[in-house]
């Protein structure tokens, strides 16, 4: 069955996406200059294709660094304990960070992320991610720039994944519930 088939409706469709993460870029490009050398810390897997189409629409300079964390496995379900698997190359050391994420959902995984790069002494650590859940916050943290507030509901695309699938998307889907309760 097409991929297709497992979405149940689209919440953020492709143009939508695309005139946010322009808006986006232009509220990034307003709150740093060149002379920041701001480097972009991409969580990985979900952020790539944000982080993709965010740079490409800014304009100010700009570095970029990639961190692979893992809080979900394959479950649909934060488990509250956040791995590093992939560390970032730079020291951070007195450098603006900006974290690039594509959801927040419970805020357990940014929590542990920003803790942890506050300890390597960053001269500011903001956060930009595309998607928020704020009725699924569990800790509370600070979000500097957000692309869409969206409701609790299962969000695949643009990035996003169930069991690894999904992220070829070029939108942010509702995935069946037929398809993620099946698992
Ligand atoms: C997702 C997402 C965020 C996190 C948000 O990552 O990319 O990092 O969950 O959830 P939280 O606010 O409840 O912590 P996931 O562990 O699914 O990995 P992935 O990015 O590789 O898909």
């Amino acid at each position: 069955m097409a991929q297709r088939d497992d979405v149940a409706k689209i919440l953020v469709g492709e143009h939508q996406l695309q005139a946010r993460v322009a808006e986006l870029a232009r509220a990034i490009d307003g709150a740093y200059s060149d002379d920041d050398r701001l480097l972009l810390v991409c969580v990985l897997k979900g952020a790539f294709m944000f982080l993709g189409d965010l740079m490409r629409q800014l304009t100010i300079r700009h570095e970029v660094d990639f961190m692979v964390v893992s809080s979900y496995g394959d479950a649909t379900e934060s488990s509250g304990v956040v791995r590093i698997l992939l560390d970032l190359e730079q020291n951070i050391a007195g450098r603006h960070v900006l974290v690039v994420e594509d959801i927040v959902d419970s805020g357990r995984t940014l929590d542990y992320v920003t803790r942890n790069l506050r300890t390597r002494r960053p001269a500011s650590l903001r956060i930009c991610s595309l998607l928020s859940k704020p009725s699924r916050r569990a800790i509370d943290v600070p979000v500097d720039f957000v692309g869409f507030e969206i409701p609790d509901e299962f969000v695949i695309g643009y990035g996003l994944d169930f069991a690894e699938q999904y992220r070829n998307l070029p939108f942010i889907g509702v995935l069946k519930e037929e398809i993620y309760s099946a698992s």
